[in-house]
């Protein structure tokens, strides 16, 4: 293989060497226009486009009635792609399906959490546990393997679409209740780790579980996080089941299914594991008025950081974006100028393989007419957008050798699906502040603006590798986290931790004999209580007596306090108001060769900027580019000889010898 085409062992499928450049591309919305899959042919070199993701949500012509297939259509579109040199990212159509299927099974429509079941339309809403849509999505999706397999132009399986959502139908009670026999080996055992004395709720029999719901029990942690796990584990299933003709008839093509960053519904570490190649869709809001546009970049890095640490810092794909704007938000803005270019390398940046686009042309009519795309309604490659596209294709293929270079991170934030689950499903302390995904974005923000490289792993990870680690609000503590963090720390790793941390074991319940739990001999505190302020309300930090140099100055806190009570540890910062003026805020407990870092209350992001800057700097952590102006980053991959440095400008202004929305790449020998 030829330098240009990057790292040979680490891309993503070597039939399509390089970065790839594309986009969802729907041939089904023009089968009765054929001049416009002949002009689409003649655009995709003009926009540099080497692959597409097709067919996905192709079920209706497909099969347009049940057990009749039309693949007449699909085989020549896959014949021209592959005639013109382009490789296709073959979805399985299982993100929507047809209307005669929802007509003949009404078990394969979704019940709400209120048990009320939907009516056929929009999309993503089949049950993930009838028998009837696994049969049916299995052959479908063995029919397309058999028949694809081996075409030359295939290059990734798209797996069904943006999995998500719940079904609360009477198979999946059936099935919750299934899977919870597995995980608990009695009903008492069930009924002592979800509590369920409180309230009399203690079941007699398996059949009385019920999903959590509106009308029925809808405050319970413990049954709220068993829920959540099962929907996770049975979307899994579901995409397990649908992927199995694929695996079985086609083993050597790459399975990916297209996900959507923090989202919350599933648990993306247990997937990260199932799929070949991590992709994501990234949506940022750029130019809105409520976080500017260095906010909302730090933002997206940390989800293109979680989503690349997914596994474990294998190269990924951007598998859609979108070329100017959305069509859902309540307001869509345009990308300004050289934007769509910025934010394109701000992905590959943080280890992205690919730019790709939803969507490559725009849809007459349907939910989506709107919906920025490579080529406008007007049809032509005249407009501003195709030309950035065009820019970006060019980027890539100037840039192709970056191809499967790493991303050598010494620092990580956790981000933890489970934590955040419990901590969404409990009552108590500020509800309204009680966000974990800022929480941890707050931390990463922190190291974007120092331009620290940063992984975002879970609570599971092997930490070795890293030197100083991030662990804001790990509210639940699963077996065997204490043990990695404080073996981390003893062989020389800083872990910063928070409050809101180590309070309930792995069924939500809490911890007995003091927070945070078996974190506390690390920590060298005793988190004894926890406040919560009103909005409006705050308090300061200051720095504490004798440690009046560690922090440079006083901090606004607010929303949370917590009363700490020193263990070893020593206060580096003290409230400066209320009753708990004096008390230590922010503390240090050297362990083993290590050290921990406690923050007890919620500061001002000055405050995390500084404990992270600080401590990064004691770790020995260098920044891929020391003293950048606000908004302006830089990122590092690192490839077989050399390293590539990006510098990128978020602003609207100049800034480092960038023009707005300006960028850089480097390449320097590299660095270790
Ligand atoms: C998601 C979906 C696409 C499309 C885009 C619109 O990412 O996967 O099908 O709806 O959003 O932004
Ligand atoms: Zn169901």
């Amino acid at each position: 293989m030829d330098k240009r085409e990057g790292n040979a062992s680490a891309i993503v499928n070597p039939a399509l060497p390089g970065l790839w450049h594309g986009g969802d591309w729907n041939p089904d919305q023009w089968l009765d226009r054929p001049e416009i899959i002949d002009e689409d042919f003649r655009l995709f070199p003009l926009a540099r486009f080497k692959v597409v993701s097709i067919g996905i949500f192709a079920w209706s012509r497909l099969e347009p009635e049940e057990g009749r297939f039309e693949f007449g259509w699909l085989d020549l579109i896959m014949d021209r792609l592959a005639g013109a040199g382009m490789k296709a990212a073959l979805a399985t159509p299982t993100g929507a399906k047809p209307a005669w299927m929802a007509r003949k099974y009404p078990e394969i429509l979704r019940c709400a959490s209120d048990r009320t079941r939907d009516f056929q339309g929009q999309r993503h809403n089949h049950c993930y546990t009838s028998p009837i849509y696994r049969e049916k999505a299995a052959l479908i999706n063995a029919t397309l393997a058999e028949r694809y397999g081996r075409h030359p132009a295939l290059v990734l399986w798209h797996v069904s679409n943006e999995y998500g959502g719940e079904c609360h139908c009477p198979l999946c009670q059936e099935a919750f209740r299934t899977w919870l026999k597995t995980r608990y080996s009695s009903l008492d055992e069930l009924n002592s780790a979800w509590w369920n004395s409180f309230w009399s709720h203690r079941y007699s029999s398996w059949d009385e579980i019920e999903s959590p719901s509106p009308r029925g029990e809808n405050s319970n942690p413990s049954l709220d996080l068993e829920w959540r796990r099962f929907v996770d584990h049975q979307s899994m299933d579901f995409f397990l089941a649908e992927s199995e003709p694929l695996r079985r008839i086609t083993p050597s093509a790459p399975i990916t299914v297209n996900m959507m960053g923090t989202y919350p519904g599933l648990n993306y570490r247990n997937w990260g594991k199932h799929v070949d190649v991590v992709s994501w869709d990234s949506y940022p809001r750029w130019h809105n008025p409520d976080r500017d546009d260095a906010d909302e970049a730090s933002a997206t890095a940390f989800r293109h950081d979680l989503m690349r640490s997914l596994k474990d810092g294998k190269s990924w794909l951007l598998i859609e974006s979108t070329p100017s704007q959305v069509n859902w938000q309540p307001v869509n803005r345009l990308k300004a100028p050289g934007m769509h270019l910025l934010s394109s390398v701000q992905a590959l940046a943080h280890g992205s393989d690919s730019v790709m686009y939803f969507q490559w042309r725009k849809t007459r009519g349907g939910a989506e007419q709107h919906h920025g795309a490579a080529v406008d309604h007007d049809g032509t490659e005249r407009t501003r957008t195709f030309a950035e596209v065009a820019e970006v294709g060019r980027f890539l293929e100037d840039n192709s050798d970056l191809a499967g270079s790493s991303y050598p991170a010494e620092a990580a934030v956790l981000f933890d699906w489970e934590c955040r689950w419990a901590i969404d499903s409990f009552g108590g302390f500020n509800k309204p502040e009680r966000n974990y995904e800022r929480a941890c974005e707050e931390f990463h923000r922190a190291f974007w603006r120092r331009s620290i490289a940063c992984d975002v792993p879970g609570q599971d990870a092997d930490l070795s590798r890293y030197k100083l680690v991030a662990a804001p609000w790990l509210y639940l503590l699963k077996e065997g986290t204490a043990e990695r963090l404080t073996s981390f720390v003893e062989s020389g790793g800083t872990l910063i931790l928070s409050y809101l941390s180590g309070m309930v074991d792995d069924t939500s319940l809490c911890i007995e004999g003091g927070f945070p739990g078996r974190l506390r001999r690390l920590a060298g505190v005793w988190a004894e209580e926890l406040d919560a302020l009103w909005p409006g309300q705050s308090n300061r930090i200051v720095p504490a007596k004798g440690n009046e140099s560690w922090l440079s100055g006083e901090y606004a806190v607010d929303a949370f306090c917590g009363i700490l009570r020193l263990e070893g540890a020593e206060a580096l910062a003290a409230y400066g108001e209320d009753w708990y003026a004096g008390m230590p805020a922010l503390t240090r407990n050297r362990f083993g060769k290590g050290a921990v870092y406690y923050l007890a209350a919620r500061a001002e992001q000055r405050l995390v900027d500084e404990l992270v800057a600080r401590t990064a700097a004691e770790a020995g952590i260098a920044p891929v580019a020391a003293g950048l102006p606000r908004g302006v980053n830089a990122q590092v991959r690192r490839g077989e000889k050399e390293d590539f440095v990006f510098t990128m400008n978020f602003n609207r202004q100049p800034a480092a010898g960038l023009p707005p929305f300006g960028l850089r790449v480097e390449r320097r020998p590299r660095r270790g």
